[in-house]
C-alpha cells in the first residue's frame, strides 16, 4: 500500500517512521468475524488468531476469569481517523504517536492484535495491570501464543499498554 498521501495528511514524516521502530505491517488480507467487541461493534481478526483467542478466552473463563475484546483487526483508514480525530481535538502529533502507531505500523493491521479489558475495568487504561484478568494472562497468555507488545520501557518507544496482546503463530 502507497501510505505517503495517508502520512503527510497527517503530517507524519521519514523522522517520526524512524523514530517509532515499529515494523511495517501490512493489513491482512483474510479476517474472520468474531462477533462483536466490548462495545457492540463488528468484531475481525486471523482465522488462527480467533481460534487461539477462542482457546484464550474459554481456559480464562475456566479460572473465573472474564476477558473482552475492545479492538482487533483495523485498517489503515481506521488509524488514519483515530490519529486525525485527535489532531482535530488539538492533540500533539509526537504525543499521539506514542499511544497510537503510524498508520501502516500498528499490529492491528495484521489482524494479530487484540487489545482486551475485563469488567468494572474501563477500556484501554493502564489499571487494567491491577486485574485479576491481566495477571492471569502475565501467567498464561504465552502458552495460548499471545505476548504482550508493549511493557513498560519497550524498545517501539509506545507508552505501556497492559491491554494490547497480539499472537504469534509458530
Ligand atoms: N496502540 C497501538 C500502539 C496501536 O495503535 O497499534
Ligand atoms: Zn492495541
Amino acid at each position: 500500500m502507497n501510505l505517503s498521501p495517508h502520512l503527510s495528511r497527517l503530517g507524519v514524516t521519514e523522522h517520526h517512521i524512524n523514530h517509532c521502530r515499529l515494523p511495517y505491517e501490512e493489513e491482512a488480507c483474510t479476517l474472520a468475524d468474531a462477533g462483536v467487541d466490548v462495545f457492540d461493534r463488528p468484531l475481525q481478526m486471523c482465522p488462527d488468531t480467533l481460534d487461539a483467542w477462542t482457546g484464550l478466552q474459554n481456559a480464562a473463563e475456566l479460572d473465573g476469569i472474564t476477558l473482552q475484546v475492545v479492538s482487533a483487526f483495523r485498517s489503515v483508514e481506521y488509524q488514519c481517523n483515530l490519529i486525525q480525530n485527535k489532531l482535530d481535538r488539538g492533540l500533539k502529533l509526537d504525543d499521539i504517536l506514542r499511544v497510537n502507531a503510524i498508520p501502516g505500523y500498528s499490529e492491528h493491521h495484521s489482524g494479530r492484535a487484540l487489545d482486551l479489558t475485563t469488567p468494572d475495568y474501563p477500556p484501554l487504561e493502564i489499571e487494567f495491570d491491577t486485574s485479576p484478568a491481566f495477571q492471569w494472562l502475565l501467567k498464561n497468555a504465552e502458552s495460548h501464543s499471545f505476548y504482550l507488545s508493549y511493557p513498560k520501557g519497550n524498545a517501539a518507544r509506545i507508552d505501556y499498554e497492559p491491554w494490547h496482546w497480539a499472537y504469534k503463530s509458530s
